[in-house]
């Protein structure tokens, strides 16, 4: 079993700098029960943290016309650091209405999106994974630059220089960090793209990303197309330790990984730039299961130990993944899992595992 590749979410961890407040903006459908249950967890490791509650979400937006409110992105830039659980976006255009996290990612510049794919304990993950994707946040396709044109509707794919720069070094640094072992390739970063039919866009991220690797020596480089790294997430994943990938690519890659984990639920990431760090659960609000109470805390969780090392209590952050790691080997798991326990009966386990 891997267990430290959550531990690295930024090259140099801040020091503690206690006490720190964390934004906790829950969202809508499960975030309404995620983020409690982690609250309830950072709150048991008598660390003295604060916590300030924020609104965002559709639910917001439809009682009050804003999706995300001036004091809720105030809260975040003075604390540096949120716990966000997910919103529900509509599919069509609703006048007005602009998802929280792009807000978020773009007021602060949040321009690295780390999501880690390892194994956990139970017949649902694949064994001896540990990568992490590292997703441009800020440009690409995902951006929605679009346009109508009379019967044509058009999307801008900007990719730059600046973009891809940055990320590649965030990704480098990552790989770094890690120190994937020699036994297992030794630290490497795989660039996944479309040069082959997007000479131009994706071949300008290659470029860019192949010229900070040569800043890198003592980190291997290679290349996968994103159709291929679709299909090898599959059937090898053991072969990669760092992702780096555009936007749109990342998130739909991201996604095939929290597979290896064993689903939505529990998969963590962070949307990390130069102003604030927000932490979420990969998944979104998932109305199919909202208000049952059985939503997995997992994904919230290991976000909140990526939050730890973040603010620079690792010590606190490895009590976490340990403390979810038995949970999970003690088989007490939610619905989507195969099991039968609730959030508040996952939880529970959690904080009595952290006394320990
Ligand atoms: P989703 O992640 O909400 O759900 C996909 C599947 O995973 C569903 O079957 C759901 O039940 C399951 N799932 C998700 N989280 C789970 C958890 N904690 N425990 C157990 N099972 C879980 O994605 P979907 O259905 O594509 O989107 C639903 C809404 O969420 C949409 O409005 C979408 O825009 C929004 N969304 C928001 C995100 C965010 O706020 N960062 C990210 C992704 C989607
Ligand atoms: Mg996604």
């Amino acid at each position: 079993m891997i267990e430290d590749c959550v531990m690295t979410t930024l090259s140099a961890p801040a020091p503690p700098s206690l006490p720190a407040t964390i934004v906790l903006i829950a969202g809508d459908g499960v975030g309404q029960e995620v983020i409690p249950a982690a609250a309830e967890v950072l709150a048991a490791l008598g660390l003295g943290l604060k916590f300030v509650e924020a609104p965002a979400g559709f639910g917001h937006f439809m009682r009050t016309g804003n999706a995300i409110p001036a004091e809720t992105l105030a809260a975040v830039r003075a604390a540096g650091v949120a716990l966000f659980g997910a919103t529900a976006s509509p599919s069509t255009d609703v006048r007005g209405y602009q998802s929280p996290i792009l807000v978020m990612r773009r007021e602060f510049d949040l321009y690295a999106n780390l999501r880690p794919a390892f194994s956990l304990p139970g017949s649902y993950a694949r064994a001896n994974v540990d990568l992490l994707i590292v997703r441009e946040n800020t440009e690409g396709l995902y951006s929605g630059r679009e346009r109508r044109e009379g019967d044509t509707a058009i999307a801008e794919r900007v990719i730059t220089v600046r973009g891809s720069e940055r990320i590649a070094r965030m990704a480098f640094t990552q790989a770094q960090a890690r120190q994937r072992p020699a036994g297992r390739g030794g630290p490497c970063v795989t660039i996944v793209h479309k040069a082959n039919v997007l000479k131009i866009t994706d071949g300008l991220f290659r470029e860019t990303c192949l010229q900070v690797a040569a800043e890198f020596p003592d980190v291997a480089v290679n290349e996968v197309l994103v159709d291929t790294m679709a299909l090898r997430l599959m059937r090898d994943p053991q072969a990669f330790d760092v992702i780096v990938t555009t936007n749109l690519f990342g998130d739909i890659l991201s996604d095939e990984a929290s597979g290896l984990m064993g689903g939505l639920g529990v998969a963590p990431s962070a949307n990390v730039g130069g102003q604030a760090a927000v932490f979420e659960p990969v998944h979104g609000s998932a109305p199919d299961i909202a208000g049952h109470g059985w939503a997995n805390p997992v994904g919230t969780l290991l976000a909140a130990a990526m939050l730890l090392v973040h603010i620079g209590h690792h010590t606190a952050a490895g009590r976490v993944r340990q403390a979810v790691m038995d949970t999970l080997r003690a088989g007490i798991l939610t619905p989507d899992l195969g099991g039968t326990a609730t959030t508040k009966a996952v939880t529970r386990r959690v904080i009595a595992g952290l006394e320990v």
